[in-house]
């Protein structure tokens, strides 16, 4: 793309700002802006003219959970039909690890995080000796394949290769590159991160089986004849990955998802809730479920919103490949991003200064038929890090692995 037709394409988007230290830049330098704008999608932006639609909902009713005490009448069939899935091949992990983690201060990829204490125990090696756990009792590996994005890729391959993927075994893994998308200003207006360089940010981590296929790995996924995708996040250092038993539950349940949940601590709680929406399984986020729902019980005299997620699904592949053409919603959230000034200086705020665009995972459930909610227990397999202190931290985190016995 020459100048002036990127000039034309920004005029459409009214961002002709983003040409405007063109002129300082080397030839190398302009070349590189010029293609990030004929690669980069501007259409995204237009998503906030129409942020009310964003929040109007289905019908939302309560959804059953497979509960601890029917989990454990079962646990032994779940398991062994589990394995059995493991052992032929017919499940693969995948790793979420595209997120900036800007809640946690550090610049690096948030895996390589060390919470170790009295030796190194980094966030990527707490999930690594997690999933060799089920390896070591099926005697068979699990494909991994880990999401990263344009802001943390290097960084992550580097870090696996430096520590012999803690013992795992380095072809079975794939990393794949997750899309970027272009982070605004509060006015809408594309944000530059220098003066050659448009700022982006990964775009959630609802495109992670779009971002796999464009990287040729779902014919890999076919090619190994995997038919369940365990997905996961980065940060709960306590998950079970590949679970046995949940794979088999989800596997006898002949739903096209599973969706790790646990009991809520109080209905209050921020998390996003599994009901169903117009009959549909769906996520509702804390905010949106009003007080009458937060207090509705069930027959059992439960809550009837009572199980939250926590980032740990298990899909089928045919299912995913059904909805992968479906488009999900873009969430607009507000965050603090650096970029420069006006007069080209470089700021680094405080406070949220724009909008970034994402898409969550929580939406694609929304497009499948039919998903198990499978109850975890919160102490065992949630210790999220989403902050340095405080609630979901590394601390907090900390406790949580000595309880169950980890040494830090
Ligand atoms: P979070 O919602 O905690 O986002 O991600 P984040 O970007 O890591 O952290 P903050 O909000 O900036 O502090 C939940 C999971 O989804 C992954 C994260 O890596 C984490 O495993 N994720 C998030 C992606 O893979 N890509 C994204 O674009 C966003």
């Amino acid at each position: 793309m020459n100048y002036n037709q990127a000039l034309e394409k920004l005029t459409q988007y009214d961002q002709i700002h983003l040409l405007k230290f063109y002129k300082e830049l080397d030839d190398d330098k302009q070349r590189e802006l010029l293609l990030q704008i004929e690669e980069t999608d501007f259409s995204i932006v237009e998503n906030l003219k129409h942020r009310a639609s964003e929040t109007k909902r289905g019908k939302i009713t309560p959804i059953a959970s497979m509960e601890i005490d029917e989990i454990e009448k079962n646990k032994s069939r779940f398991e062994s039909l589990g394995l059995d899935a493991i052992k032929r091949q017919k499940v693969g992990a995948v790793l979420l690890a595209g997120g900036m983690g800007t809640r946690l201060g550090s610049d690096e990829p948030k895996g390589v995080y060390n919470i170790g204490l009295t030796k190194d125990l980094y966030i990527f090696e707490c999930l690594m000796n997690n999933l060799m756990d089920v390896v070591n009792k099926a005697g068979k590996w699990v494909p991994l394949f880990i999401m990263t994005s344009d802001k943390n890729h290097e960084r992550t391959v580097g870090f696996f290769k430096e520590h012999d993927f803690f013992g795992y075994k380095d072809d079975m893994v794939w990393f794949f590159k997750q899309e970027m998308a272009p982070a605004v200003d509060f006015e809408g207006k594309v944000l530059l991160e220098t003066k050659s360089k448009i700022s982006t940010s990964p775009n959630g981590n609802g495109g992670w089986f779009v971002s796999l296929d464009r990287n040729g790995l779902v014919d890999k996924i076919h090619e190994m004849g995997i038919e369940w995708l365990n997905i996961f996040a980065v940060d709960n250092v306590l998950q079970k990955i590949a679970d046995p038993v949940f794979i088999g539950a989800s596997i006898d349940s002949a739903v096209e998802v599973g969706a790790k949940v646990v009991r809520k601590a109080a209905p209050d709680e921020k998390v996003g809730v599994m009901c169903l929406e117009d009959g549909r399984p769906s996520i509702v986020e804390y905010y949106e479920l009003t007080e009458q729902m937060r207090a509705e019980r069930n027959e059992k005299g439960e809550y009837a919103y009572n199980f939250g997620v926590i980032l740990n699904y298990l899909f089928s592949v045919s299912a995913l490949e059904r909805i992968m053409s479906h488009k999900l919603c873009l969430h607009i959230v507000e965050k603090k991003i650096s970029c420069l000034d006006e007069a080209g200086n470089e700021i680094k705020p405080n406070e949220p200064n724009g909008y970034k665009f994402e898409q969550l995972v929580l939406d694609m459930i929304h497009e499948l038929e039919s998903c198990l909610p499978f109850e975890v227990i919160r102490e065992k397999e949630f210790a999220p890090i989403k902050n340095a202190t405080g609630v979901d931290s590394v601390e907090t985190a900390r406790e949580l692995l000595k309880k169950n016995g980890i040494e830090l």
